[in-house]
């Protein structure tokens, strides 16, 4: 049985005082469910990552960062690293998200760096896919989703594999109140589960979560939630409201 897994995505949004107000209420409020029924957590921007750690620290709620560089230490400018990510308490990180992807011209390669060294660092991967409008009126879901799912895992081994989570993002979705259907939702879970199935065999694919992401909000989760392969969800925008977030955690516990 996969454990439902909600997380929210600040992106770059709060500040030290909200940030952890923000964490204390969705630590708080979903202190029934959280590490029970259903895996939280929440990704603050990297500055307010330590005092949203040190804010649930008592509690069940994780702490993912959203995105982090592949190399260990060193002359990066700007960077931060897996054990710098680690000892501040972090479990997650989100790799290859759309927006580092379209934003900030994140390729493949990169983002498969980043999620070997965030398995090579202890780190529970998140790995974000997901189409371009143009892509799906073109037909292309399939085959970004699987490039971006191969390119983006390339080389690794089976283990290594299971310490990841593969989010579907669809672009066209995210920040713009139209959510995928649950059936579109579901076609591609679908797709993505049997796609790792063919490459590292029917365990994985039992065991690994995909999540979907874009415009999940407490009127649609549960619908979501109610398909065979969505394990949970990557929330952004209603991640920021307390009440949101955590109506939205309710419907997956
Ligand atoms: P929204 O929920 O704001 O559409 O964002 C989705 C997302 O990108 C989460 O990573």
């Amino acid at each position: 049985m996969r454990k439902a897994f909600v997380a929210g995505n600040w992106k770059m949004n709060t500040d030290s005082h909200t940030g952890v107000a923000l964490a204390k209420a969705v630590a708080s409020g979903s202190s029934q469910v959280a590490g029970h029924s259903v895996t939280v957590a929440v990704c603050p921007p990297f500055v307010y990552l330590q005092s949203v750690a040190a804010a649930v620290s008592a509690s069940h709620v994780a702490v993912g960062a959203q995105d982090l560089y592949f190399e260990p230490k060193g002359a990066f400018t700007g960077e931060i690293s897996p054990s710098m990510l680690k000892d501040i308490g972090c479990t997650y990180v989100l790799c290859g998200h759309s927006e580092r992807r379209h934003v900030i011209g994140e390729t493949d390669e990169l983002i498969c760096k980043k999620v070997s060294a965030a398995i090579s660092g202890g780190l529970l991967p998140i790995l974000c896919v997901g189409e371009l409008l143009e892509e799906r009126d073109a037909s292309q879901t399939e085959a970004v989703v699987s490039r971006q799912l191969k390119n983006g895992l390339a080389g690794l081994s089976v283990e290594k594999v299971s310490a990841a989570t593969i989010a579907y993002e669809p672009v066209w979705a995210i920040g713009t109140g139209r959510t995928a259907t649950r059936q579109q939702a579901q076609e591609v879970h679908d797709f993505v589960r049997k796609l790792l199935q063919q490459m590292y065999g029917d365990e994985l694919a039992e065991e690994i979560r995909i999540l979907y992401g874009g415009s999940v909000k407490p009127g649609n989760s549960a619908e979501l939630m109610a398909e065979p392969d969505i394990d949970g969800l990557l929330v952004g925008g209603a991640s920021l409201k307390a009440d949101d977030f955590l109506a939205i955690i309710d419907s997956a516990a």
